[in-house]
């Protein structure tokens, strides 16, 4: 499965069966934890055969069966919320190339001592969880790219398919509070210039929802073809 199938195939699933994880994918897992620590500076954790991050009532999402999750965490800094968005996010689809399933969660889970490690400097921005969904989980409603985006018919292929990439990207309540403007090219670096920004949320979490919006973009429209400005 390459990536953008995985954006494709991706849907929450909140609902996992009694099935343990094997240990080649928990190898595979933990080296691609180790690998987005390293690039993103961050202290992102595997649980595994840890019932209760996500046992007990909770506000809001019903989750069942969860015995596996990602504690994402990193030194605490202005863009860790976006950091932990966007390397989460790598997280989420390598697990869907592996054929498990996911979801994010930022309210609904509970921290368990002694299940993952904090240095004083750092902290728990959300919690992933992740296993075998009874389901694959289904398509939710998107906004129009033309409310998430400026594409039209004067910008290019890459673009629309960058949109389209980042409108299939999981956001809290679904909120879709973002915006992505191609800008054109200024002439100096020669590659086409776009920048992302989020929109007012009475919800939050925005951060992290751009950190996951930007990865999703860069798969669907190829890095290559452009580069970001502020
Ligand atoms: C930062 C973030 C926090 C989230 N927090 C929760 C949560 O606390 N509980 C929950 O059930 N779902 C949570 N979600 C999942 C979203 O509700 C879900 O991604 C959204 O409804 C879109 O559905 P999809 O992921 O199937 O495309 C969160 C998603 C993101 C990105």
């Amino acid at each position: 499965m390459t990536l953008i199938e995985a954006v494709k195939a991706r849907h929450s699933v909140r609902k996992y069966i009694d099935r343990p994880l094997p240990e080649a994918i928990i190898k595979e897992l933990e080296e691609t934890v180790a690998q987005v620590n390293r690039e993103g500076h961050l202290h992102i954790q595997l649980v595994t055969r840890e019932p209760r991050g996500f046992g007990g009532r909770m506000a809001y999402g019903t989750f069942s069966g969860v015995s596996s999750y990602f504690v994402a965490a990193g030194p605490k800094s202005g863009d860790l919320e976006e950091k932990i968005g966007y390397y989460g996010e790598k997280l989420v689809l390598k697990a869907q190339q592996l054929g498990l399933n996911t979801c994010w969660a930022g309210l609904t889970y509970n921290k368990i001592p002694g299940t993952y490690e904090l240095d004083d400097n750092e902290k728990i921005v959300c919690y992933i969880a992740l296993g075998y969904g009874q389901t694959q989980g289904t398509e939710r409603s998107h906004k129009k790219l033309e409310e998430l985006s400026n594409v039209s018919d004067a910008t290019p292929q890459w673009f629309r398919a960058g949109v389209e990439a980042a409108q299939l990207a999981p956001t809290a309540v679904n909120q879709q509070k973002f915006y992505i403007e191609y800008l054109g090219t200024d002439g100096t670096s020669g590659k086409p210039q776009v920048s992302i920004r989020s929109r007012f949320s009475m919800v939050g979490y925005t951060k992290t929802d751009l950190g996951i919006v930007r990865l999703h973009f860069e798969i669907g429209a190829g890095i290559d073809n452009f580069e970001w400005v502020k």
